[in-house]
């Protein structure tokens, strides 16, 4: 069975005339903590709607090897079909129902994972009873797991930044992924909230054996995370390796300064 969860090859992703995506290759193990940076356009969101199926890339091709081993073809399949073969994600600006509560977002994506929907949880048979119990355990769970329990009730546009970025990870734990996408999961959270989300997307990966890639901007906490790094520029690839050797790397450093207009901690310093 393949070791790796994702592999990339050669995908090049347009739109007009803007390459988004330009040849890129790069693959992430099974179990690995991976980082995408890089500056703003870079196409770190494009690589993940296209691992999602949300774009399909002109040229290359995607697999994914689910944990029976089975290697499915990314591009062309829709983004549902790729969510239920074992890919989550959370998204960049924040994408919950801000007036339900933290315990109702939560069982929404428990729910929409078990097909249960509208109809089922209106008719309610048997069987939609018993899928609805699994729901309720399994919110409870994630719910003390990301540390969140004490505010289930809690409609969740009132929680703080730190608290709404550990309901995004719940969610998408709530369909049972083998691999969690997380775009720019500390955005807006300040240094405190920030140490608490380091630890929990590590509890998520030692505690539940699930696969994380990410995109973030801050580089403390991208260094301090991520086992490997994949930095693009320009939708290229320029450069991947270790935290420490990606720190080092003159390349990287020359797109950075390159593209300093705004957010210093961009830097990676
Ligand atoms: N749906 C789209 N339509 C047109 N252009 C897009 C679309 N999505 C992304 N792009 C373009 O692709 C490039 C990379 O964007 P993006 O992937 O959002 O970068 P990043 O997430 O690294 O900031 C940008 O030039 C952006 O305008
Ligand atoms: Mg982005």
């Amino acid at each position: 069975m393949s070791d790796l969860i994702f592999n990339v090859d050669n995908v090049t992703l347009r739109f007009g005339g803007v390459v988004s995506l330009n040849n890129v290759s790069l693959h992430q193990k099974r179990g690995e903590i991976l980082a995408v940076i890089g500056p703003n356009g870079a196409g770190k969101t494009s690589l993940f709607n296209s691992l999602t199926g949300v774009y399909q890339p002109q040229e290359g091709s995607i697999s994914f090897t689910d944990r029976e081993g089975k290697v499915i073809s990314i591009i062309g399949k829709k983004a549902h079909r790729v969510a239920s073969a074992g890919v989550a994600r959370t998204f960049q600006a924040s994408r919950m129902f801000s007036a339900l509560t933290t315990y109702e977002n939560v069982k929404i994506g428990a729910e929409s994972h078990r097909g249960i929907g509208v109809i089922g949880a209106m008719v309610k048979g048997p069987r939609t009873r018993r899928g609805e119990r699994r729901s309720d355990q399994r919110t409870e769970e994630l719910l003390k797991f990301v540390g969140l329990y004490d505010k289930a009730n809690v409609i969740s546009s009132s929680l703080s930044y730190g608290d709404r970025r550990r309901l995004e990870i719940a969610r998408g734990l709530a369909t049972d992924p083998q691999v969690l996408l997380l775009d720019e999961p500390a955005a807006g959270t300040n240094p405190a909230e920030k140490i608490q989300l380091t630890s929990l997307i590590r509890k998520v990966r030692d505690e539940m054996g699930v696969s994380i890639l990410l995109i973030e901007h801050d580089m403390k906490l991208v260094m301090a995370l991520a086992e490997r790094l994949y930095v693009l520029n320009f939708g290229s690839v320029i450069a991947e390796g270790s935290p420490d050797a990606i720190r080092s790397n003159p390349v990287v450093i020359e797109a950075y300064l390159g593209s300093s207009d705004d957010e210093s901690e961009k830097s990676p310093s």
